[in-house]
């Protein structure tokens, strides 16, 4: 699996956690930065992460901000992308399976980094459901066409 990592200042620590997670699982993973704790512009980040899995460079994405709000709203204006801002194990897995998820935003202010990891285990481990949720994805995309 190919991951598209990033992270704000306030995540820079729990990418770290992360990366390594991902690399222990055998993920592909190019990291976008920032990787120091001087303040940056988290939709900077979002726009790198969110682009490479919209155009196919990347399988997914996870995004690390303080709440993974900020990085979640950004991510979204891309075209394709479904950014899941998620806090505990239980809406990760059902971000993949009902809304198939592409992109997971954490919150290192707000995760306790088990918590964090367990997240990232369970949302690259779920299938998307398809069936009805696949309908509901469709109008999804159809208000994205829609949007002016
Ligand atoms: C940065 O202080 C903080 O606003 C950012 O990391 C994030 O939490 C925004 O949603």
């Amino acid at each position: 699996m190919r991951v598209a990592l990033a992270a704000d200042h306030a995540g820079v620590a729990l990418k770290r956690d992360v990366k390594h997670l991902l690399t222990d699982l055998h993920a592909e993973v190019e990291d976008f930065g920032t990787d120091s704790d001087a303040s940056v512009d988290y939709p900077d980040y979002a726009e790198r992460v969110a682009r490479a899995v919209a155009a196919g460079k990347a399988d997914v994405g996870i995004l690390i901000c303080g709440t993974g709000i900020g990085m979640a709203m950004a991510a979204n204006k891309v075209a394709g992308i479904r950014a899941a801002p998620v806090t505990d194990v239980e809406t990760a897995r059902l971000s993949r399976e009902h809304n198939d998820a592409n992109v997971l935003a954490i919150g290192a202010r707000t995760t306790p980094i088990d918590r964090a990891m367990a997240i990232v285990r369970v949302f690259l481990d779920t299938e998307f459901a398809g069936g009805r949720h696949q309908r509901r994805l469709d109008k999804i995309a159809a208000l994205e066409q829609a949007r002016t």
